[in-house]
């Protein structure tokens, strides 16, 4: 099915299968796919290696935000990097998944990403996916999704998620870090997670993927006109 240039924003909680989701109809729609959480992981890797985060989770936030202008943060064909080192996996680990909230509530790295998203975001015919994608970084976005499920499904998702990567989480830690992430990522004052009022909610707790792209395929349909 042939799609306008459009820009399409996924928004929600961690762990809702937003990246999945998003890779997939990237593919069907031939649209490119960026992970703006990636870019905040990034920078929460970069504030770790490099001492600006304390052993009780203070972030040193001068040094960081000197530092940001100074380390180029991007995506490549492996993924994330940071500078040329590709950090696609060390970006997913709990370390880095336990500090990530408090460092993308801070306003000068929410505005540091921003801007690099915005400089992909030219280029249209792109699905990112995010907290706050359809409300404050592409606020005129053709197409908003809101996804959703319930907080079992989604530590389960994670639980497994991280056991294929080889990793060895205890449950009630993915559990106690969803729970803090999701209070943090909807209470923060800079961007805080919240639906825009034209997104189409999408819970998929008790959906299959294959239900999910069916579903997208029929907005598609109903927003655009398009009959096949
Ligand atoms: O999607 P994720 O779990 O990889 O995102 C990691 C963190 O980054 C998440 O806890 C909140 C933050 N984030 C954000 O504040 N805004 C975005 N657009 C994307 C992610």
């Amino acid at each position: 099915m042939q799609i306008p240039d459009i820009i399409v924003a996924i928004d929600g909680f961690s762990s809702t299968g937003k990246s999945t989701f998003a890779r997939l109809i990237a593919k069907e729609y031939s649209l490119l796919y960026l992970d703006s959480g990636a870019l905040y992981r990034a920078v929460t890797l970069h504030a770790m290696e490099n001492g600006m985060i304390d052993g009780n989770g203070d972030i040193d936030e001068k040094k960081l935000h000197e530092s940001l202008g100074r380390e180029k943060i991007s995506f490549g064909p492996e993924g994330t990097y940071i500078g040329d080192r590709c950090v696609e996996k060390e970006i997913r680990t709990m370390g880095v998944s336990s500090h990530v909230s408090p460092v993308s509530a801070i306003p000068f790295v929410r505005e540091y990403v921003d801007s690099l998203l915005h400089e992909f975001g030219r280029r249209r015919r792109v699905v990112m996916d995010g907290r706050d994608i359809g409300t404050t970084v592409f606020p005129n976005a053709e197409v908003k999704i809101f996804m959703t499920a319930t907080s079992e499904v989604r530590a389960r998702r994670r639980f497994d998620e991280m056991v294929g990567k080889g990793q060895n989480p205890k449950m009630e830690d993915v559990i106690k870090n969803i729970e803090e992430r999701d209070y943090i990522d909807s209470h923060r004052e800079a961007s805080p997670l919240s639906k825009a009022a034209d997104a189409f909610v999408l819970d998929n707790s008790d959906m299959t993927l294959h239900e999910e792209t069916v579903w997208f395929r029929g907005l598609l349909q109903g927003k655009f006109g398009i009959l096949e």
